[in-house]
């Protein structure tokens, strides 16, 4: 089965990565959009008019299922037509329920794009599983120029510190215990995004990767 991992840049790369790290001999299409990057400023129809020629593109490289490796792209799969919700996996769920299952006290931070904090997804999906739940959205655009940039936690620069610093800030007093990284591109910053706020972080990236596997592993099972 050839399978099929798309997002706007690197955020997809950090997916691709993980799902390689787990599954290396499965056949493997992936498509960065960088033409159409960011996603994250984008509006609902463009993403939607984005997202289908994304999965069309994979579907026609002969992708049988396609790993939506992006938040922001994920938040339009609802009102995407039947054969492309069939075709992919989208991420903003699974995310929200590892988010929910790690949180003891229901308090929730989420970092992503504009697009995806206006979409308020990560917000709906983690009060369906969690009513009640406390969840503090904050859009950090910042981080996703960066990643593109080639900084990561390996290679930080003054400015992405100052970024880092800026985030711990805007959730200081909100005593969050999980912080969702609500795009992909974050990933790059797990580490400093750990140190600096001090609570657990949930990374679409992996996530994303290990949906993509139960869903070939569901697959092979029917
Ligand atoms: N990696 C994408 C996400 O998960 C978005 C980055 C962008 O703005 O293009 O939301």
């Amino acid at each position: 089965m050839r399978v099929g991992i798309f997002d706007s840049g690197k955020g997809g790369l950090a997916a691709l990565m993980r799902f390689k790290a787990i599954l290396p001999s499965v056949d493997t299409v992936f498509f960065a959009d960088e033409e159409n990057a960011p996603y994250g400023n984008k509006t609902e129809r463009e993403l939607k008019a984005l997202v289908r020629c994304d999965i069309e593109r994979l579907l026609s490289l002969g992708a049988e299922r396609i790993l939506i490796a992006c938040c922001t792209a994920s938040t339009v799969y609802p009102f995407l037509p039947e054969k492309y919700r069939r075709a992919s996996v989208p991420i903003i769920d699974p995310v929200a329920r590892a988010a929910a299952l790690s949180s003891r006290a229901g308090r929730i931070g989420v970092i992503s794009t504009e697009a995806t904090k206006r979409s308020g997804a990560f917000d709906r999906s983690i009060l369906r599983l969690c009513p009640g739940a406390f969840v503090r959205s904050e859009a950090v655009p910042e981080l996703v120029t960066l990643a593109e940039r080639g900084f990561s936690d390996e290679n930080m620069s003054e400015y992405a510190s100052s970024v880092i610093k800026d985030i711990q800030s805007r959730f200081r007093g909100s005593d969050i215990d999980t912080l969702i990284l609500g795009c992909t591109h974050f990933s790059y910053f797990k580490r400093s995004l750990e140190g600096a706020l001090g609570v657990r972080v949930i990374d679409s990236a992996e996530i994303g990767a290990k949906e993509l596997i139960a869903d070939i592993v569901r697959r092979k099972r029917k």
